[in-house]
């Protein structure tokens, strides 16, 4: 079994990018010309992110802690660097393009809660925070913590908000080149995040029960978008989720 995780500090350094480089002139021409509809669907998703990544970078810091070597502690810090930067994206765009009222980010953030379903928010704002504080008190629970945060947040919400977001772009009146591009971006950072709790999963060689409770949480918390994301985009992540779980050497009995 490959042990280590210094190829992932590697990865993380080579992917930098900054989102005050990105051009939002054409989103925020765009922006007042789109149907309601659609402002309505992608406020909706932004709101999403907006709460998740400020969530996930806040409750990385207990993870970085945990961590069983030196390697396992520079990916989580490097990691730490890319959810900020996803969180400061989401709340830039909310500002600039969708013009979210609010004096900063945390006023802004207030403001889009009425745009998501209360689970979305109870898994960001109360259940990651939960595990994270489990976790700054018992460190032996770092595997289950990263199944949730790595395997069941990541690889499941996040990436089925992510590809939902980058189809509902496509399918838009007008064109929002810049959340585009940042949304990819995040995509990209998102896959070697998810690879590195796989990673950690697949080093743990975790029993039955804890498999089937990973598969269980990834299937209910693919709902947490409510209606923002379609049954089949729940279904592919769901899908993914599994085979990631087998890659990962967890077998399904
Ligand atoms: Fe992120
Ligand atoms: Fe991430």
């Amino acid at each position: 079994m490959i042990r280590g995780y210094g190829h992932f500090v590697t990865l993380a350094e080579s992917l930098q990018w900054d989102e005050t480089d990105i051009d939002y002139s054409a989103d925020r021409a765009a922006w007042p010309r789109l149907t309601d509809a659609e402002s309505a669907r992608v406020l909706g998703l932004i709101a999403g992110f907006v709460i998740a990544e400020t969530s996930v970078s806040e409750e990385l810091g207990s993870y970085q802690a945990a961590a069983s070597d030196d390697s396992m502690e520079a990916v989580f810090r490097a990691q730490a660097r890319d959810e900020a930067r996803h969180a400061r994206f989401f709340d830039l765009v909310a500002a600039e393009v969708a013009r979210v009222p609010g004096a900063d980010a945390a006023a802004r953030r207030d403001a889009l809660r009425t745009h998501v379903g209360p689970e979305l928010v109870e898994l960001f704002e109360e259940r990651l925070p939960a595990t994270a504080r489990r976790l700054a008190e018992d460190h032996g629970g770092l595997t289950s913590a990263v199944g949730l945060y790595h395997m069941v947040i990541e690889g499941v919400v996040l990436l089925a908000g992510q590809h939902t977001m980058l189809d509902t772009l496509e399918g838009l009146s007008v064109a929002l080149p810049g959340l585009r591009k940042g949304v990819e971006l995040v995509l990209r950072d998102e896959r070697w995040h998810i690879g590195f709790g796989s990673r950690i999963v697949q080093n743990a060689d975790i029993g039955r029960d804890e498999a089937d409770a990973l598969l269980a949480q990834g299937e209910s918390a693919a709902k947490v978008w409510g209606d923002l994301i379609t049954p089949d985009a729940i279904e592919t992540a769901v899908r993914q989720h599994r085979r990631r779980l087998k890659a990962a050497g967890i077998k399904f009995w």
